[in-house]
């Protein structure tokens, strides 16, 4: 294949992953986003393969790697639950950082790849690698440490280290330092001294990054390195002269750098001090009291046949979704019950919060996994006024997103977090196994409050003897 017919592929390529972006902002569109991207990818690695950059020879190499690759990935995709959804992605994140520090070393002491160029290419070259190599590696091992925070191998708790700034500080003169030494090496083997003395700080900068943040800000950090992999994909496409690659990782780096952006709106969190670390429990199990407003009154319980008959007697119902019914894969049941609600005339709609579950989208993912209908699925921005004209919020597996400390009690960890404000509606019902705070380790005042049940017991089992006592 020519040159010119691989930029041809590339552009269709390109135009596709826009394409696939953009239908991966709406439920309605996202399986159509996700084809173009399957088939944008499938042309980009078509047409490099057999673009002239590849020799024949590099052809098997290249499908071998392939199959086990992607082998690996058929295998990780199929035994992955949805609740470890998170962990995986950051597993992921840190291929694409090694990846990048791989590419960069390779290119490095390739000596065909530096050849025929003016000296000032060679320095911008050298630029390129080194710049590469460091995003590549803070990814690596910042992407690992998140790995084993999410999937509870490492304790959530951030670790302060004394002077923890200064430190970074350190690490980041003497990566300029040695910067400069390497632009001005003349052999490989000297260049290698500040290379490698560069990636040692950079993967302890990921490691230290990760581990002062603690477990409540851990959904940012996977979207933080999320974009960073795009940027050292980006990298990567600079040393190897691609651009399509360039283009690629600039569309994951600015829309992980986004996301991340909402994440830390919908937390109230500030990005800065995200990254600072030191925020956040590990999201344990501890109920601890915030502040203040030191939770009041009594907690209710409510059982399977009552709820029931408060949701066949409710003209308007508001469904709150969180992890809890994730892990109970509760969501068919929850389908079900609102098809026969809505069979009745009731209105029932959805409130989902942005950080709801484990992940960008979870509970979207899940509903739509059980074919609720989109148009009756909402952001919380959209129903959160509608709370006072409904009879019952039905909250299946949530806390935090349903915390009124968040508003009330200015001391506490979640302190200006938006939340859905269920309490307002004239009966909630909170269906979750105990008493157990949620991710941010926090106690719920909603759980005391005089309108609120609560039904105790695992959400599908409790789920299935509503549907059961609606149909009788
Ligand atoms: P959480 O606050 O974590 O609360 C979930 C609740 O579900 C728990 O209190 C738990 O109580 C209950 N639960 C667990 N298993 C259950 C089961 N089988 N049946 C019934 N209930 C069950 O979840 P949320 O309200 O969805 O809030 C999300 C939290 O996770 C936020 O703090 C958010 O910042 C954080 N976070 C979000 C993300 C993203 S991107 N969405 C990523 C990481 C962290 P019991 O143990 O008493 O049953």
């Amino acid at each position: 294949m020519s040159e010119s017919l691989v930029t041809v592929f590339y552009i269709g390529a390109t135009i596709l992953f826009i394409l696939s972006l953009g239908g991966l902002s709406h439920p309605e569109t996202s399986r159509r986003g996700n084809l173009y991207g399957m088939i944008g990818m499938a042309l980009a690695v078509l047409a490099t393969i057999l673009g002239p950059r590849v020799t024949m020879a590099g052809v098997p190499w290249i499908i071998v790697a392939m199959v086990v690759g992607g082998s690996i990935g058929i295998y990780a995709a199929r035994v992955v639950k949805m609740t470890q959804m998170p962990e995986l992605v950051a597993l992921m994140h840190s291929l694409v950082g090694l990846a990048a520090c791989l590419v960069g070393f390779a290119n490095y002491i390739d000596p065909a790849a530096a050849s025929g160029l003016t000296s000032t290419e060679k320095h911008i070259h050298e630029m390129e690698i080194y710049v590469g190599i460091l995003i590549g590696a803070v990814t690596f091992s910042g992407s690992i440490i998140a790995f084993g925070k999410l999937s509870g191998k490492i304790g959530g708790k951030p670790l302060l280290l004394p002077a923890r700034h200064w430190m970074n500080l350190l690490g980041l003169l003497v990566v300029i330092y040695f910067g400069w030494h390497f632009l001005h090496t003349e052999t490989v083997g000297a260049g290698m001294v500040g290379l490698t003395v560069m990636t040692v700080i950079a993967l302890l900068f990921g490691i230290h990054m990760v581990m002062a943040i603690g477990g409540a800000d851990m959904p940012v950090v996977v979207s933080m390195l999320n974009s960073y992999s795009g940027w050292a994909a980006a990298a990567t496409g600079f040393m190897l002269s691609n651009d399509l690659l360039i283009v690629t990782g600039a569309l994951v780096g600015s829309s992980g750098a986004i996301l991340s952006y909402i994440m830390c709106r919908a937390m109230n969190r500030n990005f800065i001090s995200v990254i600072a670390g030191g925020f956040g429990t590990g999201g344990g199990t501890v109920a601890v009291a915030s502040g203040d407003a030191q939770p009041v009154g009594e907690v209710v319980p409510i059982s399977a046949v009552e709820t029931a008959e408060l949701l066949r007697e409710a003209r308007n119902v508001i469904i709150v979704p969180g992890y809890g019914m994730a892990v109970a894969q509760a969501q068919h049941t929850v389908c079900e019950i609102t098809k026969l609600l809505r069979e009745k005339g009731i209105n029932v709609r959805f409130g989902i919060h942005p950080v709801a579950g484990r992940m960008p989208g979870h509970m979207n993912v899940l509903l739509a996994e059980a074919k609720v209908p989109y148009d009756i699925v909402f952001e919380m921005d959209e129903l959160n006024e509608d709370f006072p004209d409904t009879d019952v919020a039905m909250v299946i597996g949530a806390n935090d997103i349903v915390n009124p400390a968040a508003q009330d009690d200015p001391n506490s960890p979640i302190a200006g977090m938006p939340v859905l404000e269920v309490w307002k509606a004239k009966t909630s019902i909170v269906m979750k196994r105990s008493m157990a705070s949620g991710y941010a380790g926090v106690d719920n005042p909603l759980f005391y409050k005089e309108n609120n049940r609560m039904l105790f017991g695992d959400a599908k089992k409790m789920l299935d003897e509503v549907f059961i006592a609606l149909k009788s």
